[in-house]
């Protein structure tokens, strides 16, 4: 039996790193999976990696009618979802000095405003005992170089958490903040030498973290084994923000 069997799930941003590492393992387990991402050719490659119970929904999660289009979908396929991972997101640095407003509008534009919309749009589709998991970073719990922007527009999904757990209360829908440190997928592919030897440094093991060890964290959250865990922030960062 596996811990997600008859459910049905959504992850955004899954055509590859660790919300495809997580829509791979939820299948393992039972779900039926909607995967998004913005490049069809690259979704086509995830549903196939994927191989069944699942379908690839080409959408940006910055464009809201995308994110109708989403749900659309799942409402015509599935008529309900009972997980969101809310996933889709993008780095950058921008020092403080230097921050220009396109910076500021395109991180808070995908991981904040996208992350809400993604989460607020699911909400009439939501089984009552859902769960809602969004992608969050410990760069909010530590102070980065040119990382200030990029931090605060995942801090507020720590708030985010909070707030909706008492909002969603009444229906038991559990809302939860995954924050994993350096993980090594093609976001850190490019990573410049001094800035993945500060990252091996704050790390215990010296190695930094794989897309399945996010994964094993998204199924916790996501399955029934998490049942008294909401409004919280699980960090999966090998130690780097605890230590
Ligand atoms: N990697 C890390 O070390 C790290 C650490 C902390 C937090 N995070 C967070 O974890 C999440 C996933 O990161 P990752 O490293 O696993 O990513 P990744 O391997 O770089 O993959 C990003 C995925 O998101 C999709 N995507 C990007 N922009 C999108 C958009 N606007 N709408 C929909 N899909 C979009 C990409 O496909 P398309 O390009 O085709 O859209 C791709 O499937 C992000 O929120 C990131 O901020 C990452």
């Amino acid at each position: 039996m596996g811990k997600l069997d008859g459910k049905v799930a959504v992850i955004t941003g899954a055509t590859s790193g660790m919300a495809l590492a997580s829509a791979k393992l939820f299948v393992e387990e039972g779900a039926y999976v909607f995967i998004t991402g913005r490049r069809q050719e690259s979704l086509d490659d995830a549903v196939k990696a994927i191989g069944r119970n699942v379908t690839g929904v080409q959408a940006d999660s910055a464009k809201l009618a995308d994110l109708d289009r989403l749900y659309e979908t799942v409402k015509r396929e599935k008529g309900h979802v009972d997980v969101v991972f809310s996933s889709a997101g993008h780095g950058g640095r921008a020092p403080l000095g230097e921050i220009t407003e396109e910076q500021f509008d395109n991180l808070f534009s995908l991981n904040t405003r996208g992350t809400l919309f993604t989460v607020q749009k699911a909400l009439p589709l939501m089984r009552d005992g859902g769960s809602i998991i969004m992608n969050g970073s410990i760069a909010h719990l530590k102070g980065m170089q040119g990382l200030s922007v990029y931090a605060g527009s995942k801090a507020a999904l720590r708030s985010f958490a909070r707030s909706w757990a008492v909002e969603l209360a009444e229906r038991r829908i559990r809302v939860n903040v995954l924050s994993p440190g350096p993980i090594a997928t093609n976001a850190l592919t490019n990573l410049p030498a001094e800035a993945k030897e500060y990252f091996l440094s704050g790390i215990p093991r010296k190695e930094l973290g794989h897309p399945e060890e996010i994964a094993t964290t998204a199924l916790f959250l996501a399955s029934n084994d998490s049942s008294f865990v909401n409004g919280s922030e699980i960090c999966v960062d090998g130690g780097m923000a605890q230590i």
